[in-house]
């Protein structure tokens, strides 16, 4: 049985249990991180723990640990669940309190920590990359905020899996934001883009990494929006999240990416990508 994380306690995840009246159940109310584990050690876990610092900011939550506490919960959770690759989530909701939309004073916050096996990614998303598809970004204007509240999200990843794609690609005003549950990039001519951060995208932990690995080693990328017509007749998409790592999109609207082969851009970011995870682990 796998151990949580519940406001204090660690228990069996069939024992915890969240009152109907938390504000997370009932409006949506928190924030929340997906962390990779690898090797029993978290991936980058200072960034995660900034981020989350800034969407519990965005939202007026205010942080109920320091990162030293943090790290000691993070830790002791993966140990308890084996160490091993894992994905670890993590939540923190404004607290228990009558409904009412106004904030609750001196309501403390839930906290709750979840860690799941991490299975890499099927070996043919790599040899032969993915399909995705296109839809409207109908999210809120503050996607900067990792904010529990998904569904936008699920009712645009729910459009790809009824399309046979593995991920949509989102247009907010014929440009590209980032997938459903991903960061997105195009390759034209050797060059990589990248949507800038703005509240119309997630600041992606993997995308920081991939823009510091790409100006290490000479690979030019810029942070810039991409039109729709770019990402049509892109030479290379790829996508990129914590559970995902870099992953080549070939087939876009049933329509053939570049050569319809993973391309070699992402093949040297996934490099450099695999490298840098086993340096620091
Ligand atoms: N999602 N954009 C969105 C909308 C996301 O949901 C995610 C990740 C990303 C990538 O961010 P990062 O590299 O920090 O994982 C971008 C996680 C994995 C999830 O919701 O499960």
């Amino acid at each position: 049985m796998a151990i949580v994380y519940l406001n204090g306690e660690f228990i069996p995840a069939d024992k915890a249990q969240v009152s109907v009246y938390d504000r997370g159940y009932l409006l949506g109310d928190g924030i929340y991180e997906v962390i990779p584990v690898y090797a029993g050690s978290a991936f980058l876990l200072d960034r995660h723990l900034q981020r989350l610092q800034n969407s519990l900011d965005g939202v007026r939550i205010e942080n109920p640990f320091s990162d030293a506490q943090w790290t000691g919960i993070i830790n002791d959770l993966i140990a308890r669940n084996n160490a091993g690759d894992q994905s670890l989530y993590l939540q923190v909701t404004r607290g228990v309190a009558p409904r009412d939309h106004i904030f609750p004073i001196g309501v403390a916050p839930s906290v709750f920590l979840m860690s799941n096996p991490l299975h890499p990614v099927a070996d043919s998303w790599k040899t032969d990359g993915i399909k995705a598809i296109t839809t409207a970004d109908i999210r809120w204007m503050r996607c900067d905020i990792k904010a529990i509240t998904l569904l936008a999200n699920s009712l645009m990843k729910q459009l790809a899996q009824d399309a046979g794609a593995q991920e949509a690609l989102l247009l907010r005003d014929n440009y590209l934001t980032e997938g459903s549950a991903s960061n997105a990039y195009v390759v034209i001519d050797g060059v990589i883009f990248t949507a800038p951060k703005d509240e119309k995208v997630l600041p992606g932990i993997t995308r920081d990494l991939i823009i510091e690995l790409a100006a290490q080693n000479d690979m030019p990328l810029h942070e810039r929006a991409i039109s729709e017509s770019a990402l049509r007749n892109a030479d290379e998409i790829w996508i990129s999240s914590s559970t995902k790592e870099v992953v080549p999109v070939t087939l876009l609207d049933g329509e053939i990416v570049g050569n319809g082969k993973p391309g070699p851009v992402w093949q040297q970011m996934d490099i450099l990508f695999q490298r840098y995870k086993q340096e620091v682990i």
